[in-house]
């Protein structure tokens, strides 16, 4: 019998017609119905903060938002502007105000090349690669991004203009810098500080599922090393609110947020400042705290689901994995380099998961064994399923 019978008759609830999913890190409708209740009683401001938000204008964001902005990822409210829905679409626009016009102390060319912790977030590398610029991967040691290959890489490499960081539950490995490896990191970057980007995607600020290493606001940190116009702050409330239908924060410097804000005038008149309303009424009758303690109560037990699964594969020494500590997903290493058939014989048995090596730049995971599992959207019953299938393919496949 072939492996793929063998599950079928182990696993008889399998359906052809039935797809089940992993890829994405997508809320479940369960999360956003939560939030859904909470605007459903709120009336469409028109407007606030004395300005009128069905207008044109406001290019750095109402007040309101730029506060909730600071808040979540925790940088000064007058080095903060609030934008529209989706952080990425502002890592795109910082990346070509970058390339086209330049920064302060950052110009992006084609000869430049980034330095991309892996596993990383695809959709970074995806963008980068558009840009035409070069990507290097490096590897994490426990606590952050690996200082002596770094400092290597510095060495090794010209034309290095930056790092691409998730410095809290990092997608996918659930990486959480701790403040040494920040400072030792940004002593690294002060040799190249004339031409750097530290690309800052906290779009994880505040999912905690358990405790989590505390961190000390980047902005303070990078001052401290005069890197403050190397910092580039990103975050939203996508994964606290609602994933299309959010509000994305952006912090640097004084110099830095009007070169953005100048380089945004030439592609909008302004941000959808009725959301930033939305969003503003809506963290006044919520805390963020309590939002972000509803959601936990969703997520968490998809979590816990998944680490026991991945335990017993462990125990059996079938692959590695380090339990995260929140954010939106958990790495699977396998043991025997099997990652490829493991994801093609998922997708025979109808479980969808990312395509081996989405998470290092150009599509190459070198070892063959980084399988990103995104747990959040299917509800319990379904993610019990798709483990159930994806622990019986890497157990009959060792
Ligand atoms: C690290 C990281 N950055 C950004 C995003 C996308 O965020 P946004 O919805 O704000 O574009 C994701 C989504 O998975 C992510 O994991």
């Amino acid at each position: 019998m072939s492996i793929l019978e063998q599950i079928k008759s182990e696993l008889p609830w399998l359906d052809d017609k039935v797809i089940f999913d992993l890829t994405r890190g997508k809320p479940s409708p369960d999360q956003l119905s939560i939030t859904e209740e909470n605007f459903r009683s709120i009336n469409v401001p028109y407007e606030m903060d004395g300005i009128d938000l069905r207008n044109y204008g406001t290019p750095e964001g109402i007040p309101s938002a730029r506060e909730l902005g600071s808040k979540i990822l925790s940088t000064p409210f007058s080095n903060t502007l609030a934008l529209d829905n989706s952080s990425l679409t502002l890592m795109q626009q910082v990346l070509a105000c970058s390339y086209h016009i330049g920064f302060n102390k950052s110009k992006l060319s084609n000869k430049s090349k980034l330095l991309c912790p892996v596993p990383g977030y695809d959709r970074h590398f995806k963008l980068i690669e558009n840009f035409g610029v070069e990507m290097i991967p490096m590897p994490f040691q426990k606590d952050g991004p690996d200082l002596n290959s770094l400092e290597s890489l510095l060495k090794q490499h010209k034309d290095v203009n930056g790092i691409v960081c998730v410095p809290r539950h990092s997608n996918p490995t659930g990486h959480t810098y701790s403040d040494d490896n920040v400072r030792n990191m940004f002593k690294l970057l002060q040799s190249c500080n004339e031409n750097f980007m530290i690309l800052w995607d906290n779009a994880y600020a505040c999912h905690d599922l358990k405790d989590t290493t505390p961190q000390s606001p980047a902005s303070i940190m990078a001052e401290e090393y005069d890197l403050q116009h190397n910092l580039f702050i990103l975050g939203s409330t996508s994964k606290i609110t609602l994933a299309g239908s959010g509000l994305a924060f952006f912090s640097s410097s004084k110099e830095n947020n009007e070169k953005f804000i100048d380089y945004r005038n030439s592609l909008t008149p302004g941000p959808n400042k009725m959301n930033q309303g939305l969003h503003t009424i809506f963290f006044q009758k919520k805390s963020l705290e309590s939002q972000m303690d509803g959601l936990k109560k969703i997520i968490l037990p998809k979590f816990q689901m998944v680490d026991e699964c991945l335990l017993r594969l462990k125990e059996k020494n079938l692959c590695s994995f380090t339990s995260p500590t929140g954010g939106y997903f958990v790495s699977f290493e396998s043991t025997n380099s099997k990652a490829q058939e493991i994801v093609e014989n998922c997708l025979n048995l109808g479980l969808r998961l990312l395509p081996v090596g989405s998470c290092f730049p150009y599509g190459d995971d070198p070892h063959n064994s980084n399988i990103r599992i995104a747990p959040t959207y299917p509800n319990l019953e379904n993610l019990d399923k798709c483990l159930k299938i994806f622990e019986k393919v890497v157990e009959k496949l060792n």
